[in-house]
């Protein structure tokens, strides 16, 4: 069932921390992402705080719920035109258009308020469904990065993939 109706989407703030800590901890979302099960609280509320003017983050709640977030970071310099995202829902979440949403609201960030050229991203190989969302929004695989990230005690394969405007 659709869940896309009653999910808010808006800026992340540090109060958003011990719900966005709980779900990187899960089983169905901390494999696919960079997070650590001995990550704390301070540091992802550290995170939140030194967010800079070329961080866009947005959170997704559901009944005043935090349950996904999403960030885009601008390039400097000589990469000012292009960004990187990246993107988790909480398991009991997934599947029902929020990460759609969320991943909408980045590329309209890049797209119309800042006029990015390029967006990119890297996606674990075997995550079938965040490939796919990311096909569905024009995203490209650019490059299959070999051995690049350890979970779960192995070594597995990344694609780099980007949307160019
Ligand atoms: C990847 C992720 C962000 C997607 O968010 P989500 O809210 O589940 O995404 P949506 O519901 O908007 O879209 C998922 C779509 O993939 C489809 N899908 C599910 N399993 C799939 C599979 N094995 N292969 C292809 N498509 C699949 C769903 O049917 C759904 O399609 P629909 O929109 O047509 O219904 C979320 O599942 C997640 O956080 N996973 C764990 C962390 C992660 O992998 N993050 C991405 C790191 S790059």
């Amino acid at each position: 069932m659709s869940e896309t109706s009653t999910v808010t989407i808006r800026p992340v703030h540090e109060d958003d921390s011990p719900a966005l800590l709980r779900i990187t901890r899960e089983h169905g979302v901390i494999e696919t992402i960079l997070a650590l099960p001995s990550d704390r609280l301070q540091q992802r509320i550290d995170t939140i705080r030194q967010l800079t003017s070329d961080d866009h983050w947005f959170v997704a709640e559901v009944a005043g719920e935090v349950v996904g977030l999403a960030g885009l970071r601008v390039g400097q310099g000589r990469t000012r035109h292009s960004g990187h995202i990246f993107l988790f829902v909480a398991r009991a979440h997934q599947s029902k258009g929020i990460g759609g949403r969320l991943l909408d609201a980045l590329l309209d960030v890049a797209d119309n308020w800042l006029m990015l050229r390029r967006v990119e991203l890297t996606v674990f190989a075997e995550n079938a469904r965040a490939k796919a969302l990311y096909e569905r929004h024009g995203f490209v695989v650019e490059g299959h990065l070999k051995m690049s990230v350890i979970s779960e005690g192995a070594l597995h394969d990344e694609y780099l993939m980007a949307r160019c405007r």
